[in-house]
Order: C-alpha cells, then sequence, then structure tokens
C-alpha cells in the first residue's frame, strides 16, 4: 500500500476551459522576459541554487529512486524530490517496514554529486516524530538510530539539527491518499484534521536549519465539501505563516486518489488570492505542453512533473528547448537506446544492497521498460518484451532487436 495506489487511469486532460487553446512557446517566452533565460522566479533560485527551471521531478513512491532522479537530471530537470518516506521507517532505519509501508531508505539517499539538489520527502502521524524523521534525513543518520529516537521524547530543542548538505529542502506530505492506519492520519488525511497538520509543520520547520527550506504537498481539498475547502484554505495559509517557502498542490482531492481528472481552476483561484507566494501545481502534467499550458493558465511559480515522466525524462529537455526559443524534439531512437542502457546499469548500483540485484533490478526496470517503449514505432511489440526480462542480457536483447 502506498501514494500510488489507483494510479492507472489513462492521461487525461485537466479540466480547465479554454487551456489546450494557450500556446505553450508563448508561456515559455513570457517567464524568460519575466525571469531571464531560466524562466525561474529569482526567490526559489535564492532559497535552492540550481533550481533553474520551472519545473521538477515529483516523489512518485516505486519510481523515484537515484536512478531514475539521475536520468531526469541529465535531461534538464532542475530538482527532485525523494518518495515519501514514513517518519517510523526513517526512525527504524528503513528496517522492518519494507513491504508494508511507503518508500525504503535505500531509494531515497542522495544518489552521489550527480543527484543534486534533492528534497527529501517525509509523512507520517506525529508531530516529534515526524521532525526526528526529518533531522535524520538531512542528516543522513550521522547519529545512531537510538540517539533520534530519544530526541522524540526529548523535546523540540533535542532535535534542533545543526545543518548537512545532503538535503536542499525537505516537504512534508499533506496528499497521499492512502487510508489512515490504526485511526492515525498522516499524508492528506491531515486536510481533514488541519490543526494536527499544523503541529507537524511546526515542529518539522523549527528543527530544521534555518538554510534548509521546508516545502509542503497538499491536495486542493480532502473532498469538495465547503467545510474541506474551508480547511484547506486554512491549512494553506497556515503553512506560509510557518515559514513554508512554498507549496505544490495537486488538482485532485484526497478522496478522489488518481481517478478522474485535476481541476487547474482551484489553482488559478489560489495564484489570483496570493499573487506573491511562491506556489507550485501538480496534476495532469502529461508532455511538454501540459507544463507551460498549466503554468499559464494558473499563473503557478511552476508544475511538478510526475506520472508525465515515468519512462519520458525527455519531458525536461523539451521544456528546456522551450525556454530557450526552439521546437522541441521527440527523442531518436539511439538516444532511448542510451537511457535505456543508463538506467539499467544506475538502477543496478542502486540496488546492490539486495540479495539478487540483477534479479531485483531486471523485475524492477520492466515497468519503466513498459513506459519507455510508448516512444518506439513498434510499442506493443517492445512493451511485450520488456514485460519478461529477468536479468541484464535479456534487457540487451530487446535493446539489439528493438533499438538499433
Ligand atoms: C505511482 C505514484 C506514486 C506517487 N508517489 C508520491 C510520493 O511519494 N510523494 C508525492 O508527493 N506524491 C506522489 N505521487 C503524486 C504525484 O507526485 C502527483 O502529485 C500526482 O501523480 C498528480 O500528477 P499527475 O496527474 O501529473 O501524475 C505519486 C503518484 C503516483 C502515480
Amino acid at each position: 500500500m502506498s501514494c500510488q495506489s489507483n494510479n492507472a487511469t489513462d492521461p487525461t486532460f485537466a479540466i480547465a476551459e479554454g487551456a489546450q487553446e494557450i500556446d505553450p512557446k508563448v508561456v515559455a517566452q513570457d517567464l524568460v522576459k519575466r525571469f531571464g533565460p531560466s524562466g525561474m522566479d529569482p526567490r526559489v533560485q535564492k532559497l535552492i541554487p540550481g533550481f533553474d527551471a520551472p519545473f521538477y521531478q515529483a516523489g512518485l513512491a516505486g519510481y523515484s529512486d537515484a536512478a531514475m532522479r539521475i536520468i531526469a537530471r541529465r535531461h534538464g530537470c532542475p530538482l527532485c524530490v525523494t518518495e515519501a518516506l514514513l517518519d517510523r521507517t526513517l526512525l527504524a532505519g528503513g528496517k522492518g517496514f519494507a513491504k508494508a509501508d511507503l518508500g525504503e531508505l535505500h531509494d531515497n539517499v542522495p544518489g552521489g554529486v550527480e543527484d543534486n539538489p534533492l528534497v527529501g520527502q517525509v509523512m507520517g502521524s506525529d508531530p516529534g516524530e515526524m521532525a526526528a524523521g526529518a533531522v535524520k534525513m538531512i542528516e543522513q543518520g550521522k547519529r545512531s538510530h537510538k540517539a533520534y529516537r530519544k530526541m522524540v521524547d526529548s523535546g523540540i530543542d533535542e532535535l534542533r539539527s545543526d545543518g548537512s548538505d545532503t538535503f536542499a529542502a525537505i516537504d512534508v506530505n499533506l496528499a497521499c491518499p492512502v487510508k489512515k492506519i490504526s485511526k492515525k492520519s498522516r499524508g492528506g488525511h491531515w486536510l481533514s484534521e488541519p490543526e494536527g497538520a499544523i503541529a507537524i509543520l511546526q515542529a518539522v520547520r523549527e528543527v530544521l536549519p534555518d538554510s534548509i527550506p521546508l516545502t509542503v504537498k497538499m491536495r486542493r481539498s480532502f473532498d469538495d465539501t465547503e467545510e474541506m475547502k474551508k480547511n484547506f484554505l486554512y491549512l494553506f495559509d497556515a503553512a506560509y505563516d510557518l515559514g513554508c517557502a512554498w507549496v505544490t498542490v495537486h488538482g485532485r482531492t484526497v478522496e478522489q486518489k488518481y481517478i478522474g481528472p485535476s481541476r487547474w481552476d482551484p489553482l488559478k483561484r489560489l495564484v489570483d488570492r496570493n499573487p506573491d507566494r511562491l506556489i507550485f501545481g501538480s496534476g495532469d502534467v502529461w508532455d511538454v505542453n501540459q507544463i507551460f499550458r498549466m503554468i499559464g493558465y494558473t499563473g503557478l511559480t511552476g508544475v511538478s512533473v510526475a506520472r508525465g515522466c515515468i519512462g519520458n525524462p525527455w519531458i525536461f529537455r523539451q521544456a528546456r528547448s522551450l525556454l530557450a526559443g526552439r521546437d522541441p524534439q521527440a527523442p531518436t531512437i539511439a538516444e532511448q537506446r542510451e537511457v535505456l542502457e543508463q538506467h539499467f546499469d544506475l538502477a543496478l548500483a542502486v540496488n546492490a544492497h539486495t540479495r539478487d540485484p540483477e534479479l531485483f533490478t531486471s523485475k524492477n526496470m520492466r515497468k519503466f521498460g513498459i513506459k519507455f517503449a510508448v516512444h518506439h514505432p513498434n510499442a506493443l511489440e517492445v512493451k511485450k518484451q520488456f514485460i519478461y526480462v529477468k536479468n541484464l542480457d535479456e534487457w540487451r536483447e530487446v535493446l539489439e532487436k528493438w533499438y538499433v
């Protein structure tokens, strides 16, 4: 069970009247006129140097490990977020929760010099545990497991971190739609209990060094009732009041999970209401045009790319092209092959700790292969072949047969 449940819906356009008539080239060039060649608000670049384009790769449980992130970065992605890591997974050192919970620790450790800047995402139920988890994350566990655990009971002063350069920011997940566990809220369920969410944001902000921005991921509401819409706005305002740098809002409700289109109108209204705030958006960004249409329609600072970049790192290159005033190009077969080779190699390194890294990686890469196959002229055939790959040789056989 994870943030990814029920995500298998077909791509749809978001609900946003007239958005599909917006010319992405015009939006890209407007951003360049306003902010210079990066198209990114300079306030963001001041907070996270290197975050130099108005889009980033979202946290994607089960996908966005260091291998996927590095591939994205090699194609121009300026910032990546880890998968949501549960506070208790973090505090337990990743042991004992491998199957039951969200991201695993080994997928979410920074993947070396290439994996920068990186935002670590945390999710959980208890303010103290969330704060200790966030500190442990940015410190990359430099103290013992017990020391972090002890901090939870000793209070905020004990928890305060003295800084680290591993993560560029910490993001609190108030968006994941997975059901409550043992009646405890976490993720998107906090949108129905805003005071609890505020206690978490406050605790995490307090323990992070000033140099590390705190950001938040939210859904546009828990559901479509007036009460929940009010809760959302209350929590959204509180996040900025507490010193959060920005909020990324997914244009679906928690109740909606991943079913049906997202709505961009509520995001546009948020920007109209708070034109000076940094606000990012998420939902139905399936290709490069939707990146710029979403920004053009809503006025958001930038957008997160989620399902639209699985098997499609070229979306970032294409977005950079539009900012540079060039037409976006589809990947050639040779470029696809190169990425398929690199992604497998990187994944092998990320999975080196597993009992059988090659088998583990092969199984894990099948779902990527299926998505990468979409770019191939014989997509259906290629997809079928990726589904059965069991080792590196078989992966290479598919490449030899179809990617020459
Ligand atoms: C498989 C899957 C895993 C996800 N995992 C996370 C996660 O760990 N953290 C997070 O903030 N969002 C997560 N999300 C939500 C996405 O970041 C994004 O907000 C959502 O998919 C909407 O964007 P899209 O319609 O463009 O895909 C996940 C979504 C999917 C489909």
